[in-house]
């Protein structure tokens, strides 16, 4: 089967300083992938480079075996939470309905229906009576949502979200994983940037462990093992080897069933 995302050799930089090396990698299609790695390995920089928010050095990636500008309107990418100015004067609903804008064509006026798939995915992350809400009046567990509303209504084929689950509290956690499997079902690409490692190995296909070169990409239960786990962090974590321990425990469990 052709790969959701095929990425070949890429290798990006800033300022001349090489944050991202030779990364390859197919991630396959209607599965859910995370993306691995300590503070500052370039998982960001991997998610806005593929999609050409910032260019690359060299190498290349391919959706379907497509250029990003061939599918573009199939694709919808959720920046981290810290990057997006918060403070810009527009409500929920306003925030949500840009999701709409690739379908119904920019300055056009929404129809009932983008108002019917706007206000569904309001409820369907619990924030409908929200809606009138200014932006910058939200927690960060409320702004996030609204982020995965307009990612909802965009109706793509292939999500990619930076840190999704940051600074969200256990049933929003849950919430938005349960948001995740129901896109799964429906037949949807995702791949999150996500930093609890448990969480991971509980409800993620694939992984990708990152540390300014891939470290390792396979099933979870396959590659979030001690070794690549030290390897991914630099080893310095006592912690690690614990965390190791604990998913060697919970794929026992899990395959126990
Ligand atoms: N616009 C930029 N200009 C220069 N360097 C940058 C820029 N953006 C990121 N970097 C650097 O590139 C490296 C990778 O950054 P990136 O944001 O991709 O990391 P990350 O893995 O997403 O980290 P985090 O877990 O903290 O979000 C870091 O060393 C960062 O300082
Ligand atoms: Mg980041």
């Amino acid at each position: 089967m052709i790969p959701a995302i095929e990425i070949h050799d890429l290798t990006v930089s800033y300022q001349r300083k090489p944050v991202l090396w030779g990364i390859d990698c197919e991630i396959p299609e209607g599965e859910i992938t995370a993306i691995i790695g300590p503070n500052g390995a370039g998982k960001s920089t991997l998610m806005k480079s593929i999609l050409g928010l910032i260019p690359h050095a060299s190498g290349h990636a391919l959706f379907w075996g497509k250029t990003i500008a061939e599918v573009r309107s199939s694709i919808s990418y959720m920046p981290q939470r810290e990057s997006v100015d918060w403070d810009f004067p527009i409500n929920v609903e306003q925030v949500v309905m840009m999701g709409r804008n690739q379908s119904m064509g920019l300055f056009k006026k929404p129809r009932a229906a983008d108002h019917a798939l706007v206000s569904q995915a309001l409820r369907q992350v619990g924030l409908e009576s929200f809606s009138k809400r200014q932006i910058s009046e939200l927690s960060g567990g409320q702004q996030q949502r609204v982020f995965l509303a307009r990612a909802l209504v965009q109706d793509a084929d292939l999500y990619l979200m930076d840190e999704p689950f940051a600074g969200v509290d256990i049933a929003t956690e849950e919430m938005i994983m349960q948001v995740l499997q129901s896109m799964k079902k429906a037949g949807k690409t995702i791949i999150a940037i996500h930093h609890d490692l448990l969480s991971v190995s509980q409800h993620f296909d694939n992984a990708l462990l990152l540390n300014l070169r891939k470290i390792a990409f396979g099933k979870t239960h396959d590659v979030l093992k001690d070794p690549i786990l030290q390897e991914t962090y630099g080893g310095k974590l006592s912690i690690l080897s614990e965390v190791g321990q604990l998913l060697a425990v919970e794929q026992r469990n899990t395959r126990k069933g």
